[in-house]
């Protein structure tokens, strides 16, 4: 296991790496999930009186969303109710003066980390230790936190450098999606658990159930991957109309697997009996998928495999959820993905609602996240901790405790 913030002496000079990548919208940065969760974190660290700098990243170098951090601090500053410094620099002259400026109980936030040439070659932690982005920032602090368990999976110089060569410690949520996401490898429940996956993408999901097997007693599918089970069952639905481009190419590449699964997990797999889609008159239209042939696209589950799926999980010891049943950011085809939520939250069970997007719908439909074992905020993470894979930045701060 490794060293929590628990195992801190007060007042030290903290680097703390956080997870703020985030939506961006016209070049706005939207808030989330991921902030307020830091932010509880932070707010601790800083009522230790911690002299603390964020390091994180946004985007990925040529995407519109591979923006400067200057707003993530803004934003930050509003979740802690308290003034955060930002400098537009990460280990330069600036960023160090900023740092060495630090008292404790101060918050301040680097530049993203992404912007840093040595940052993003997946490397060996020791190769990561190397670079001059490390061993100029390494000096300036008495300790690395990692907070950052959603981008974990990254063998990047912010996450797997700094613990090779600096006391490192998991920060408040590292600790908490760690133990919850490890749950479904690591825990046994006495009665059926029930895992629902949707999304969009058949390589992210196929794994997974392949990895828990053992573990999950039902699955229950929905969103495009759903779709791409039922074509595998025989049904006139699960590929392109329209110009879409979801679903013939993940055919191509998946459709042996998703048919070996679906003859191997015989009824273990629940695929939808019925599907929603846009009627004419702009309204929710539902049809029975027995029967059905593809003419425009489906956006969520329908009401009856909605109500199924609910019931599977009212009767669960454990539900992890993994991706939506359908566009729930469009109201009308919010049923399916809401109408589970709710059937997990009120029913007393381990639960792990995880996926960046699925999380998304909690917030927008008013479910209290506090009626869950744990809201993840963790994306490609979450699915490697499904699938039993480790992270590298979790075993790095493992190791060197
Ligand atoms: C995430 O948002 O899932 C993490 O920050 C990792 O981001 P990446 O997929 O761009 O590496």
């Amino acid at each position: 296991m490794f060293q929590t913030i628990d195992d801190l002496e007060p007042g030290q000079r903290l680097l703390v790496r956080c997870d703020l990548n985030s939506p961006v919208e016209d070049g706005t940065v939207q808030d989330n999930r991921r902030f307020s969760r830091h932010a509880e974190t932070l707010r601790e660290l800083l009522a230790d009186d911690h002299a603390v700098a964020v390091l994180a990243h946004q985007g990925r170098p040529g995407r519109d969303s591979f923006v400067s951090l200057e707003q993530h601090a803004d934003v930050l500053a509003d979740h802690l109710d308290r003034e955060v410094g930002f400098v537009a620099d990460t280990f330069g002259e600036e960023a160090l003066a900023a740092i060495r400026d630090l008292e404790g109980g101060d918050v301040l936030v680097l530049e993203n980390a992404r912007m840093c040439d040595e940052e993003l070659p997946e490397e060996d932690p020791e190769v990561k230790a190397e670079t001059e982005f490390v061993r100029t920032l390494a000096p300036e602090f008495d300790a690395y936190v990692n907070d950052a368990y959603s981008a974990a999976h990254r063998s990047h110089a912010s996450l797997v450098g700094f613990p090779v060569v600096m006391d490192a410690y998991a920060g408040r949520v590292m600790e908490a999606e760690y133990t919850a996401n490890s749950a479904i490898q690591t825990r046994e429940f006495d009665g059926p658990v029930t895992m629902v996956l949707g999304g969009t993408k058949a390589e992210d999901l196929i794994p997974v159930i392949e990895r828990v097997d053992d573990t999950v007693d039902r699955f229950c599918l929905g969103g495009i991957v759903g779709e791409l089970f039922l074509r595998a069952a025989g049904h006139d639905v699960g590929y392109d109309v329209d110009g879409t481009e979801f679903f013939d190419h993940q055919w191509d590449d998946h459709a042996d697997t998703i048919e070996r699964i679906l003859d191997e997990y015989g009824d273990r797999l629940h695929l939808a009996t019925d599907l929603a889609y846009e009627g004419d008159d702009g309204e929710r239209a539902e049809a029975p998928v027995e029967g059905l042939a593809k003419d425009t696209s489906y956006l969520d589950v329908g009401s009856e495999t909605a109500d199924a799926y609910a019931d599977l999980v009212r009767d669960s010891e454990a539900a992890f959820v993994k991706g939506a049943l359908g566009v729930f950011e469009d109201e009308r085809f919010a049923h399916g993905t809401v109408e589970v939520l709710r059937a997990i939250a009120e029913t007393d069970c381990f639960s792990v609602v995880g996926g960046g997007d699925t999380s998304r719908a909690v917030d927008l439909y008013d479910l209290d996240a506090e009626d869950f074992s744990h809201v993840s905020i963790a994306g490609g993470a979450y699915v490697r901790a499904l699938t039993g894979e480790p992270l590298v930045g979790v075993e790095v701060l493992e190791r060197e405790a």
